[in-house]
């Protein structure tokens, strides 16, 4: 989604806006621009394109010690070099970036319109700068203006703002999108995510919801709504700038996708005690009573999260035999859903910014519901806004399509389930072998990867097909989903995701030669019945593909696999598939990292 970038101290500020933006073009853009304060004057550029385009628009003296810069990705009005952000108001005194969307800019619009006020683009975001703009001429405060003109408005943000006349300070607001302070010598940054302070500052300060913050050179003040000061303690972000980096790998998504047997162990580290097989989660806050107390689990996350999260369902039930189901946060917030004492709620995400996903979990809490949190990015809205977690410690996760994130949560739900099995009635003998699983999975991973040509040939085989159809049964069935999500995404090959076992109440009528299938086959038991599906697929000429612990004679092609224990060999089967959606869209020359119309984290409902 969008990006923002807002710099004040003593150095120029166009280069760092202009890196802090490059370190956002993963979120996926449209048009980029940044505006800077010089001599109590605003130099502003903007274009369509990549952030390459506008640093090579800025001429070399494009002097100003603070400044603002965004990257936009179009809501309302085409990308184009008008729409793109900053917008100015009329004096050209204010200018303003904004994340989000204003809901009553239209009704906004007209106001202002009525009143005189030419508007130069078609966005909802330039009804800030005007709106800011006129206050700040009554008031003479860009503080004061700022919250007196946020009264008015209806909807998300998170922006920043600069005064040319009063260019010592910006002031930037969040409400339903992220905005991070950093701390740097004599020198304050702002951005919408810390990748883009991360080459300059670990010190971080997160702002909350109806939070505003002034930041100078030598400090800043955070304060509510309602002009209540807040105080903030900064912390240490431990992801530094190598971290964002692609380590000569062609794509991140490749590069994430070998990270996994790291990433996996940092997930587990610490975290498994030998004398007892039992997990240690510090993080969730409860003691062996209140852990008991929970008569469901469920669980809450959108896209890839959605699917970790049914993975997870599986898993809890199965060692915890507690009843878990997990549902699309995007759709739990708007149903009012009944939020039950003795639940406990799991809300999964990467970004921890989610906005479908924090409005369910504000949601929950509101209803008294104890939420615990999966979350990646540590200090991000859902991980504060959660009574308590599990952190993934997988690093940052840059390329669009969820990987590393993926199997770290399913990871973290296997510790959550044996956590809450073993108070329960998880035996020890079985505590132990699943902390004996865990700890193979890295190595089985490894192994897996090793397997990567042979995933190429094959995505380069089937990658022509117009369709592919993914099906798997109870533990394979979130496998399914997840390969069939992969695919679709950085493919654009149309995938569909069956359990195996509803092929025949509908979708065989779809199998025919062009339209192969990707069969997870575990050996488990239910391999049989696995194996009498292929059948039926190959009945009706459907091409196969089986990823599972054998070969068959059924399976046109197969990917073997390490095996794990019956419960975790969901987390390796998925790791071919993310191979084979890497290659199918190599193969099929996509922008790997930057899949079209969709953004790494959705801070928009
Ligand atoms: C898929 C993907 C998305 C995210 C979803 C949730 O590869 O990346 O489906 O999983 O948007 O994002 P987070 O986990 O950041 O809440």
């Amino acid at each position: 989604m969008c990006g923002i970038v807002a710099y004040v101290g003593p150095k120029d500020a166009a280069p760092i806006l202009l890196e802090g933006l490059q370190r956002l073009e993963y979120r996926g853009y449209d048009s980029a621009g940044l505006a800077v304060v010089n001599a109590k004057s605003l130099r502003t550029r903007k274009v369509k394109g990549r952030v390459a385009d506008l640093a090579a628009a800025v001429p070399a003296k494009f002097k100003g010690t603070i400044g603002i810069g965004h990257t936009r990705w179009a809501t309302h009005g085409a990308p184009s070099d008008v729409n793109a952000h900053p917008h100015l108001d009329q004096e050209q005194r204010i200018a303003v970036v904004h994340n989000g969307i204003i809901e009553n800019a239209d009704e906004l619009r007209r106001r202002l319109e009525g009143e005189g006020v030419k508007f130069e683009s078609e966005t909802d975001s330039e009804v800030l700068s005007h709106l800011i703009g006129r206050m700040v001429k009554d008031t003479d405060s860009l503080r004061e203006a700022v919250l007196r003109a946020l009264k008015s408005v209806v909807g998300t943000y998170g922006i920043a703002v600069v005064d040319a006349q009063r260019p010592g300070e910006i002031v930037v607001a969040r409400n339903g999108s992220p905005i991070v302070l950093g701390l740097g010598e004599k020198e304050m940054f702002a951005a919408s995510d810390v990748a883009a302070l991360i080459r300059y500052t670990r010190q971080v300060v997160h702002l909350e919801d109806g939070e505003l913050a002034v930041i100078k050179a030598d400090g800043f003040t955070t304060f509510t709504s309602d002009a209540r000061e807040t105080a903030k303690e900064p912390f240490t972000v431990d992801w530094d700038a190598g971290h964002y980096d692609n380590g000569g790998y062609e794509h991140y998504l490749l590069k994430e996708i070998s990270e996994q047997p790291e990433t996996v162990a940092r997930t587990l580290r610490g975290r498994m005690d030998d004398r007892f097989h039992i997990a240690h989660l510090g993080g969730l806050n409860m003691d062996a009573r209140e852990t008991r107390s929970f008569r469901r689990v469920k669980i809450i996350g959108c896209g890839s999260a959605y699917y970790s999260g049914q993975m997870g369902a599986q898993l809890i039930e199965e060692l915890a035999r507690i009843p878990a189901d997990a549902e699309p946060a995007s759709e739990f917030r708007y149903r009012s859903p009944v939020v039950e004492p003795d639940t406990l709620y799991v809300a999964i995400s990467q970004s921890g910014e989610t906005y479908d996903t924090l409005a369910a979990v504000q949601e929950l809490k509101r209803k008294g519901g104890r939420v615990l949190g999966i979350v990646n990015t540590v200090g991000s809205a859902i991980a504060r806004e959660t009574d308590g977690g599990i952190y993934l410690h997988a690093g940052p996760e840059v390329s669009v399509a969820s990987t590393k994130a993926f199997t770290s949560t399913a990871v973290a739900f296997a510790l959550l389930a044996l956590h809450l099995g073993r108070v329960r009635d998880l035996s020890p003998a079985d505590g132990r072998r699943i902390c004996e699983g865990l700890r193979r999975l890295p190595e089985q991973i490894e192994e897996i990867l090793t397997l990567e040509d042979r995933i190429k040939e094959l995505a380069k085989k089937y990658a022509d097909a117009p369709g592919m159809m993914f099906v798997g049964r109870v533990r394979g069935y979130p496998v399914a989903r997840e390969g069939a999500q992969k695919l679709k995404e950085i493919s654009y090959v149309h995938a569909e995701a069956y359990p195996a076992s509803e092929l025949k109440h509908g979708p065989l009528a779809l199998i025919s030669p062009e339209l192969p299938t990707v069969a997870i086959v575990p050996d488990d038991e239910l391999l049989d019945k696995n194996l009498t599906t292929l059948g039926e697929i190959r009945a009706r000429h459907g091409r196969i593909l089986m990823v599972g612990h054998r070969t068959s004679e059924a399976a046109d092609d197969c990917i073997v696999v390490p095996k794990n224990e019956v419960e975790l060999d969901p987390i390796l089967l998925t790791i071919p598939l993310q191979l084979f959606a890497y290659h199918a869209a190599v193969a099929l020359d996509r922008d790997v990292d930057r899949p079209r119309n969709l953004a790494k984290s959705v801070t928009v409902e």
